[in-house]
């Protein structure tokens, strides 16, 4: 090897440069280069060890897909290090293009599981996702996962090893390389609100994409809401025509469909939320007997946030709206999600003070209320095949009666997560106080002039402020859960609500800070022993995270997309930064074309 290894320990920050941080990892400091002609094998060529088939997905698709995109992202989509190195130092950090080179002539992927539909959507830690890579000096590579899905996270994992050379191809300087490595926990999600502003399909998938990227397993689309009905429901038709902010604006029976078999594809599942009873203000509009409260004023009293509305609690014309939607839902999702979410969150007593069918707003006469329209969901739920989700509130406000089965996320605090598996319940983390990802834009609501604005001044919202990615990743999903009963905290969710936040700055509003996350519920709040996981070793792995998924991927970086639109129209190209690597990346991908017929082999 010409390469000089003594600079290698120079900018130990380029090491280990994987995210979400593997469970274990060693590597050393030789070159390796690999081009668009590697060969991939899969468990040698014979996919009958994976001759699994759910609804027209097999394992062996996904892999070949995965490896298709894999692929294309490192030879097509890959970054020229120039940012991660010190000033002027890529000369130093980079092996000389012209020297011999050692190529990586073959990946060889071997699945030793037969995957099932659990694989497809599991249950939490019904799947094993684990996986192990092995890359030696001689530029042997193996893959060796127990499932589809493991496959799939060995491959976003064995992306980040590789650089774009800024003239000669694609290479890693770590080799040999061995890592094994396993989620801590089996539910890692991104809760994304799709009510309070309208999301095309295209976002949701590009955000699948991410997500999938950092080893996120869970989409969890907040899907209705007070302020919008963006779902079509064939047998409720006037929901959406209605109640979507425009007729149109909502997602087709395809489109879900699409939604969760794109997902399936990068190991996610899609769970969907229907939030009730309180947040339904937009049923109302399809269907005024529903709803109670409708639009209250004044609206502190009858709900968190405008517009107030509940689902009247004891009317059978509600009992036959939930028999009909779940009806005609379930049987659709069923085939690619295991489990509903039936919200159940914020449920203001006074807006029952306005039911005409209850007229109440005692606690005592509410409860046995909400008992029995939760009951009837989860049962409507378990009859489909699927697995009911609740806010934290059904079981610690109201004190339901919850099946063992129910999965109960929490949102307020690190007690509640305590609170729920001290009643022996499965939970999912998620403190608001360190993982709401929309926080610190301040108040979306106007005040008048006078007391109202003398008591909201200066207008911070109610989580303010902002949960920067530091606070994010100091998260610990399990402080505060006695040992003995950890084994009931499934993972969490980071949570991107949309008051404040539509298709033009999701992803600034999502990325990186969601990552954080991301390596907290895949690596561990703590390391291999048993230490908190650090900053200052997360730093420089999150920034060049960042770089491969915003620059690399061409992920949404509203300058570079400001800066491509600009120049079409023949106009300066404003933003350096991100024309760099791209010229280098155009430059490079002339010499080394990427073909990308048929990868598999
Ligand atoms: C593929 O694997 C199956 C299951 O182990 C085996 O029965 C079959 O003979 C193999 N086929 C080939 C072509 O190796
Ligand atoms: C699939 O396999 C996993 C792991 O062996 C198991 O837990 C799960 O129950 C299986 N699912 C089905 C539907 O057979
Ligand atoms: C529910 O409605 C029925 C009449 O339909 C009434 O008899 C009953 O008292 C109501 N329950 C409550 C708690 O208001
Ligand atoms: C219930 O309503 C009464 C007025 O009818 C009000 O005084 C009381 O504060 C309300 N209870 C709650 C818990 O808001
Ligand atoms: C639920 O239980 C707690 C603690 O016992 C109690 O304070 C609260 O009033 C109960 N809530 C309802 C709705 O019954
Ligand atoms: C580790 O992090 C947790 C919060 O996630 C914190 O409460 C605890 O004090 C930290 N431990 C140490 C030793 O710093
Ligand atoms: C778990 O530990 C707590 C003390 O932290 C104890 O009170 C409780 O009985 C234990 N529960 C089980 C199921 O062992």
């Amino acid at each position: 090897m010409w390469f000089q290894t003594s600079l290698i320990l120079v900018f130990t920050s380029c090491a280990l440069a994987i995210w979400p941080a593997p469970q274990s990892f060693s590597s050393g400091n030789s070159v390796l280069w690999i081009g668009p002609d590697v060969q991939v094998t899969y468990n040698g060529g014979n996919s009958s060890l994976t001759s699994d088939t759910h609804d027209g997905i097999t394992g062996s698709a996904i892999v070949k897909k995965g490896v298709t995109r894999a692929l294309g992202t490192l030879f097509r989509q890959n970054i020229v290090p120039w940012k991660l190195v010190p000033r002027n130092g890529l000369s130093n950090f980079e092996p000389g293009g012209y020297s011999p080179k050692t190529y990586i002539k073959t990946l060889t992927i071997t699945q030793t599981g037969t995957d099932n539909s659990s694989t497809f959507k599991p249950l939490a830690g019904q799947v094993d996702e684990s996986y192990a890579i092995s890359i030696g000096t001689d530029g042997t590579a193996e893959i060796t996962a127990v499932s589809s899905v493991g496959v799939l996270h060995a491959l976003q994992t064995f992306i980040q090893l590789f650089y774009q050379h800024s003239s000669a191809g694609t290479y890693t300087n770590l080799a040999p390389i061995k890592i094994t490595d396993a989620p801590k926990f089996a539910h890692r999600g991104l809760n994304m609100d799709v009510a309070r502003n309208w999301f095309p399909v295209e976002d949701i998938l590009r955000t699948i994409d991410a997500i999938s990227w950092n080893k996120f397993n869970i989409l969890h689309l907040h899907m209705t809401d007070s302020q919008s009905w963006p779902m079509d429901i064939p047998a409720l038709p006037e929901l959406s025509q209605k109640g979507a902010y425009f007729t149109g604006l909502s997602y087709t029976p395809d489109d879900i469909k699409k939604i969760q078999t794109y997902a399936i594809q990068r190991g996610v599942e899609v769970v969907i939320e229907f939030d009730m009873p309180g947040h339904t203000t937009a049923i109302g509009i399809a269907y005024p007997d529903l709803i109670a409260a409708f639009d209250a004023q004044p609206w502190d009293t009858y709900c968190a946030e405008p517009p107030c509305g509940s689902l009247k609690l004891n009317s059978s014309a509600v009992d036959d709206f939930v028999d009909t939607l779940f009806g005609d839902v379930l049987p659709r999702v069923a085939p690619y999600s295991t489990y509903l979410h039936t919200g159940g969150d914020e449920v203001n007593v006074n807006a029952y003070l306005l039911d005409d069918t209850v007229k109440s707003n005692d606690s005592a006469v509410l409860q046995p209320l909400i008992q029995k329209l939760v009951d009837r969901n989860h049962a409507h739920i378990r009859a489909a095949g699927l697995t009911p989700v609740v806010w934290e509130e059904m079981l610690l406000v109201w004190n339901l009666t919850l099946g063992a089965d129910v999965v109960v996320q929490t949102w307020q605090s690190d007690a509640n997560v305590a609170a729920v598996t001290a009643q022996g319940h499965k939970v999912l983390a998620g403190n608001y106080n360190f993982w709401y990802l929309d926080c610190g834009k301040g108040q979306w609501l106007d005040f008048a002039e006078g007391a109202s604005f003398a008591k909201f001044y200066p207008f911070n919202d109610y989580c303010s402020p902002t949960k920067n990615w530091r606070l994010v990743y100091s998260y610990d999903p399990l402080a505060g859960v006695p040992q003995n009963q950890t084994d009931l905290v499934l993972g969490g969710e980071v949570h991107i609500w949309s008051e404040q936040t539509d298709p033009v700055n999701l992803d600034d509003m999502v990325w990186p800070r969601a990552s954080a996350a991301g390596e907290v519920l895949w690596s561990g709040r703590q390391d291999a022993n048993g230490n908190n996981r650090t900053q200052l070793d997360a730093s420089p792995r999150l920034a060049e995270m960042r770089e491969r998924q915003h620059v690399g991927r061409g992920f949404q970086v509203p300058l570079c997309l400001g800066a491509l639109s600009f120049s079409a129209l023949h106009l300066e190209t404003p933003h350096f930064a991100c024309e760099t690597p791209r010229r280098l990346l155009s430059k490079s991908r002339d010499r080394d074309p990427y073909r990308a017929q048929n990868p598999m082999r």
